[in-house]
């Protein structure tokens, strides 16, 4: 978290609250599914039995330290009409419950005033942190989930949730990078004190000595001058505690530890977390195939969220690489749970409740759809990465027939439809030595010429892409890839753009 750029980044809101009196608009094919499964999460389906939502009003405070920052058919040529034009998966945020009074144990000692997150049923307050410029994207599908006072943060979103609800955002968001669940938080301003916030907490309840254990620590303005020394007091005092309570402390794991904790410093105090995710979610499990410069699966989901890419509408990608952008495009439309095949350390902690979590799992396989009939292509240069992304197609569970993947050059792309989504993430930066102005002037002429009607939207760290296209964005949203900062460009391509 300490890592992600610095900067201030707005985004404009599109969505607004919903409204209850508004009797439910008629959906069908990939969006239907997409507000059933959204429905269903928050528990108002009333046809299938509902995962538990985080109904109950929450009652963790929120620290100000935290705010740290199937098999598919082949595709239709023409796609079917989309009758209403509706929030692309995305729902509107719902109102977050008014807070209550708070439910953490407040412990009063004579250095430090802790808050601990003591027992599983206990409702926690979570970081889910995200690339930046991805947090109102983040915050829509949180609360689209169900989830109770999301607000954002930086890098990320912070929200309430059970621990089901902790195990549901690591199944079903395609935005966040992990899921860190609160344990404590006070104000501390030396290293003792920030020990004794870490032996106070009580880590039995997750983990013991029969896990390894695993401590980072990151900061934004911590006045600790070293970060490493602070992260070796916490470990001592988790491992202290745990010696003293049970006889034995956990082994250290750096490589592939079963608890992870999180240590968050900002200047005047510290937040523990217990990472539930333990691999970064972006990480879905399909990808061996790199390509060049892949994408990461999130920021991917994200495009697509920032892009209002209708999963009813065709999607072509024409720098596709290894696959990244449809691949998660054909998991929306089929309303395949990005969790759904990867392990989460939620599953190594204390007391997991294997069948509970089967159940969650087994629901949401039940309503992943069997084909969809939305065009998907994707096209690229490098007839390497097209075999990637053929490999990662196969290994994300999809039928060959998902997603049309070929070999072509950009510019000889032509649409399949009259209207559509052009998401695409071309080469650019250290990347751009094959390409030049005369590339992007040929590229814009083709689009205007064959893609009227077409929203085109770009990710690129050349800002001056638009200018080179001789295209006025509609919409710019700053983004970083990595450490790259970018902008995803919105260009609607009107047939006035033929002239
Ligand atoms: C940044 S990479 C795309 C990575 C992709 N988003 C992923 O996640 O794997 C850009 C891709 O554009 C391809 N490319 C370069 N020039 C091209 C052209 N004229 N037509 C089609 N593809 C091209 C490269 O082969 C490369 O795979």
């Amino acid at each position: 978290m300490s890592s992600t750029p610095k900067k201030t980044l707005t985004l404009t809101k599109k969505s607004s609250p919903a409204d209850s009196s508004t009797p439910a608009r008629q959906r069908s094919g990939a969006r239907a599914r997409q507000a059933q499964q959204m429905q269903r999460l928050r528990g108002d389906d009333t046809v299938a039995a509902p995962a538990t939502p985080t109904a109950t009003p929450a009652h963790a405070s929120r620290s100000k330290a935290a705010a740290h920052t199937k098999t598919a058919s082949r595709p239709t040529a023409t796609p079917r009409p989309t009758a209403k034009k509706a929030p692309s998966g995305y729902a509107s945020p719902r109102q977050a419950p008014k807070a209550d009074a708070p439910k953490r144990h407040r412990i009063e000692g004579p250095k430090i005033q802790a808050r601990f997150s003591a027992k599983r049923d206990d409702e926690f307050t979570v970081f889910a942190p995200c690339p930046m410029g991805l947090e109102e994207a983040l915050a829509t599908e949180l609360s689209a989930l169900g989830f109770a006072q999301v607000s954002q943060g930086r890098a990320g979103c912070h929200f309430v949730a059970d621990w089901q609800g902790v195990q549901r955002a690591n199944l079903y968001s395609r935005l966040a990078t992990r899921i860190l669940v609160q344990m404590s938080f006070a104000r501390i301003q030396n290293e003792d004190e920030l020990y004794e916030l870490a032996y106070q907490t009580p880590w039995e309840n997750w983990f013991g000595a029969e896990q390894t254990l695993r401590v980072d620590t990151s900061a934004i303005r911590s006045p600790f001058q070293s970060l490493q020394f602070a992260n070796l007091r916490v470990k001592d005092a988790i491992c202290d505690r745990l010696r003293d309570r049970e006889g034995a402390r956990p082994d250290i794991d750096t490589v592939r530890p079963d608890a992870k904790v999180h240590v968050f410093l900002n200047e005047d105090s510290a937040t523990l977390y217990i990472d539930s995710s333990g691999e970064s979610l972006f990480k879905r499990g399909w990808r061996h195939d790199k390509g060049d410069a892949p994408l990461r699966e999130n920021l991917a989901s994200g495009l697509l969220a920032l892009a209002d890419w209708d999963p009813n509408s065709p999607l072509i990608d024409p720098f596709c690489g290894s696959g990244t952008i449809l691949i998660e495009a054909a998991w929306i439309a089929l309303g395949t749970p990005p969790g759904m095949w990867r392990p989460f350390h939620f599953e190594r902690l204390r007391h997991h409740d294997a069948r509970a979590w089967q159940d969650l799992k087994d629901e949401a396989r039940a309503n992943i759809a069997t084909e969809i009939e939305v065009p998907l292509i994707g096209s690229d240069l490098s007839p390497a990465a097209i075999s990637a992304a053929r490999s990662n197609l196969a290994r994300a569970h999809l039928h060959p027939d998902t997603i049309r993947f070929e070999v072509n050059n950009a510019l000889n792309v032509q649409p399949i439809a009259s209207k559509g989504w052009i998401v695409t993430n071309p080469p650019y930066g250290e990347r751009l030595d094959d390409t030049d102005d005369a590339f992007w002037s040929e590229w814009a002429s083709h689009l205007k010429r064959n893609f009227a009607g077409w929203k085109v939207n770009v990710i690129t760290s050349d800002l001056e892409l638009p200018s080179k296209l001789r295209l006025k964005p509609n919409r710019r949203f700053p983004l970083y890839n990595g450490p790259l900062d970018c902008r995803l460009f919105n260009f609607e391509m009107v047939a006035a753009s033929n002239r």
